[in-house]
C-alpha cells in the first residue's frame, strides 16, 4: 500500500526528517575533493548524524529479502557506479563523479535523497549527463499533481533522458515512503501518458532517475549490493522525497545547499 499521510503532525515529521536527510548532504559537500576516501565520508556522515543531528541512519544494516545487511551510513556510487556504492578504500580523483545517497530516520520517519557531486573538473560529457539527469528528476517533479498518473512522471523523464542520447536504468525506481523506507508505489522512471497509479494528495514518495551515458543494462558486483553499467558508462543520479499536495507537490529534501532547480522547476518549488 502506498503511504498517505493525512495528519498534519505526521507531516510535519516527515519534513524534519527529510530536512535532516538533505542538511547531511549540504554537510559533506566541503569534503569531497581530491584525495579523500568514500570510507572517510562514510564516516564523517555517520558522526554528524548521530552527534549533531541525533537521527539513526536508516541504511546501516539494511538487509531486504536476498540481499546481505548494507554496511555503511551512506552510499557512494562512482562514475560508472549506478547505485548502492559501498564506502571503502576508494580514493576520489580529479574528474570523479559521485553519487551520495542518504537516508535516516528521525521520530520514525524516512528521509531519503541523494546528489551528484564532483570531484575538482568534471569532463564534458559528465557535466551534461549530471545537469540532464537534474533536469529529469525536476521534470518528473512537475508532473506530480493529484489526478496525475506515475506513467505521466517516468515518461516525462524518459523522454528528456533519451532524447540527450541518454538510457534510463530500469531495474530501480522511486518509491514509496515515509514510516517505512521502501513501499509501493514504484515510481518507474520510464513509462507512457496516463498510465500507472494515479496520485493524490498526501501520497508520499521519491523520485531518482538513474541515467547512464551509454546503455541501459546493469550488473551487480559480487559485494551483492553494488550495480555498475554493464558497459562501464558513466551513472548518474539524483533524489527527492515528496508529497502530493492539494494542487501539485511539495518537494520534503530541500535544504539551502542544493543545487538550484531549473528555471522551468520554480513553478514546482513555489509551492514548497
Ligand atoms: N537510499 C536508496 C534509495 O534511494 C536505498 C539504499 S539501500 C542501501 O532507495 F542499503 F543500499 F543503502
Ligand atoms: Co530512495
Ligand atoms: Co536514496
Amino acid at each position: 500500500m502506498s503511504q498517505i499521510v493525512t495528519n498534519p503532525q505526521d507531516l510535519d515529521r516527515m519534513r524534519a526528517a527529510c530536512k535532516d536527510a538533505a542538511s547531511i548532504l549540504d554537510y559533506l559537500t566541503p569534503f569531497v575533493q581530491p584525495g579523500v576516501t568514500t570510507g572517510e565520508l562514510d564516516r564523517l556522515c555517520m558522526e554528524y548524524l548521530t552527534d549533531e543531528l541525533h537521527v539513526k541512519s536508516a541504511t546501516v544494516g539494511y538487509a531486504p529479502p536476498g540481499y546481505p545487511p548494507y554496511p555503511a551510513s551512506i552510499c557512494t556510487s562512482v562514475n560508472h557506479v549506478i547505485c548502492h556504492g559501498i564506502p571503502g578504500d576508494k580514493v576520489l580523483k580529479n574528474g570523479d563523479i559521485l553519487n551520495m545517497d542518504i537516508t535516516i530516520i528521525k521520530d520514525g520517519w524516512f528521509g531519503d535523497t541523494s546528489r551528484m557531486y564532483c570531484v575538482g573538473e568534471p569532463s564534458i560529457l559528465a557535466r551534461r549527463l549530471i545537469d540532464t539527469t537534474y533536469e529529469c528528476m525536476w521534470l518528473g517533479i512537475e508532473q506530480v499533481r493529484p489526478g496525475a498518473t506515475l506513467g505521466d512522471v517516468g515518461h516525462a523523464i524518459q523522454k528528456h533522458a533519451e532524447s540527450a542520447g541518454f538510457s534510463v536504468v530500469r531495474e530501480y525506481c522511486g518509491h514509496g515512503v515515509g514510516r517505512k523506507f521502501h513501499d509501493d508505489p514504484q515510481v518507474l522512471h520510464y513509462g507512457r501518458p496516463g498510465t500507472g497509479v494515479r496520485l493524490e494528495p498526501g501520497m508520499l514518495f521519491t523520485i531518482e532517475p538513474m541515467i547512464n551515458a551509454g546503455r541501459r543494462e546493469i550488473r551487480t558486483l559480487a559485494d551483492q549490493w553494488t550495480v555498475v553499467t554493464r558497459d562501464h558508462s558513466l551513472s548518474a543520479q539524483w533524489e527527492h522525497s515528496m508529497v502530493v499536495t492539494e494542487t501539485g507537490c511539495e518537494v520534503l529534501t530541500v535544504s539551502p545547499g542544493m543545487p538550484a532547480p531549473p528555471e522551468f522547476a520554480t513553478a514546482a518549488l513555489a509551492s514548497v
